[in-house]
C-alpha cells in the first residue's frame, strides 16, 4: 500500500515538475507525509527538529532554505562536497545524501527540512568580539545579506541561526581548500576567496560572534 502511495506521489510530482518547469511546487499533504518519512533517515544526526548534534559534527539544518538544501544534498551525492580526504564530517554526510535515490526524494526532504522552524542553537564558542566581527562582515553582506539571512541571487545561504562551531569548521575548510576547491563546486568556489579575508581563527570567531548577535 505504502509503495503505491509513493509511486502515486512521484507520478504527481513528476507531472507537476513537467508542468511548472523549474519552479518549486508547494508540497501537498501526501508528499509532506512522505518527506517526513524520508527525514526519519536524518534524525539520528540532525535531530528530530533539525537542531543538529555537535558530537557527530552534524549542524543545525532547520531554517535553511529549500534551494540551498537541495544544492548541498546534490553536492554530497555527486561528491563535490565532502570529497577532500580530510573532510571527515562531509564523508559522514555523503552516504546519507546518496541514500536519497531520486531527485524527487532530494526535493521532498529539502522541502521538509525547510519547513522546520529555526532552532537557534546555543553558542558554544568563546572569545569572539562582535564589534570587530561587524567590520569583517561588511564584505560578506553582498552574498549573505545585511542580517545574514542569505541571498539567493548570489547562492549565499543564511548564516544567522546556524551552529557556531559549524560555521567555524566551514570557514576553516574553505580557507584550507577542503571545501570549495572541487571543479564541480561552482558555488563553493564563489565563497572560498572570502574565507581568505579572515586572517586568523580569532577573526573567524569575531565574525561568527557578530553573526550570532544578529539572531538574538
Ligand atoms: C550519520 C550522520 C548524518 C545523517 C544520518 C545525516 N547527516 Fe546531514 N550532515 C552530517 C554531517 C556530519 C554534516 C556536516 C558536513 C560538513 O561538515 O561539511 C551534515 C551536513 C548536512 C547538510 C549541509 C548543511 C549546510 O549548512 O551546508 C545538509 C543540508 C544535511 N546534512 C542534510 C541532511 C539530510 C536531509 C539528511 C537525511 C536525508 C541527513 N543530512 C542525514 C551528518 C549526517
Ligand atoms: C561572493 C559571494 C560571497 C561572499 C562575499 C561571501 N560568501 Fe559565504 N558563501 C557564499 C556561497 C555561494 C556559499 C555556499 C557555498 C556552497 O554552495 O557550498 C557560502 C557559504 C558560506 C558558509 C558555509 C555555510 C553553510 O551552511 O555551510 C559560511 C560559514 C560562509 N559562507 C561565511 C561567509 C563569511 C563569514 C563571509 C565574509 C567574510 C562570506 N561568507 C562572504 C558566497 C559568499
Amino acid at each position: 500500500m505504502m509503495n503505491m502511495v509513493r509511486i502515486g506521489v512521484s507520478l504527481v510530482l513528476g507531472l507537476s515538475t513537467l508542468l511548472v518547469g523549474c519552479q518549486d511546487p508547494s508540497p501537498d499533504k501526501a508528499s509532506l507525509e512522505y518527506s517526513q518519512q524520508l527525514y526519519d533517515g536524518c534524525v539520528q544526526c540532525h535531530g528530530e527538529n533539525g537542531e543538529g548534534n555537535q558530537a557527530v559534527g552534524a549542524p543545525s539544518i532547520a531554517g535553511l532554505q529549500r534551494w540551498y538544501i537541495k544544492r548541498q544534498l546534490r553536492g554530497f551525492k555527486a561528491g563535490y562536497r565532502g570529497w577532500h580526504i580530510e573532510d571527515l564530517a562531509g564523508k559522514r554526510m555523503q552516504p546519507m545524501a546518496r541514500a536519497l535515490k531520486t531527485d524527487e526524494n532530494v526535493d521532498l526532504v529539502a522541502a521538509y527540512v525547510a519547513s522546520l522552524p529555526p532552532t537557534n542553537p546555543a553558542p558554544t564558542l568563546e572569545g569572539g568580539n562582535p564589534e570587530t566581527g561587524k567590520i569583517y562582515f561588511a564584505t560578506c553582506v553582498q552574498c549573505h545579506g545585511e542580517n545574514a539571512l542569505g541571498n539567493i541571487d548570489q547562492f549565499g545561504p543564511p548564516l544567522a541561526g546556524a551552529s557556531d562551531w559549524y560555521l567555524l569548521t566551514q570557514l576553516k575548510n574553505f580557507k584550507a581548500g577542503i571545501r570549495g576547491t572541487h571543479p564541480g563546486d561552482v558555488t563553493g568556489a564563489k565563497m572560498r576567496p572570502f574565507s581568505m579575508t579572515l586572517p586568523t581563527e580569532q577573526a573567524m570567531k569575531d565574525v561568527i560572534a557578530y553573526i550570532g548577535s544578529l539572531s538574538e
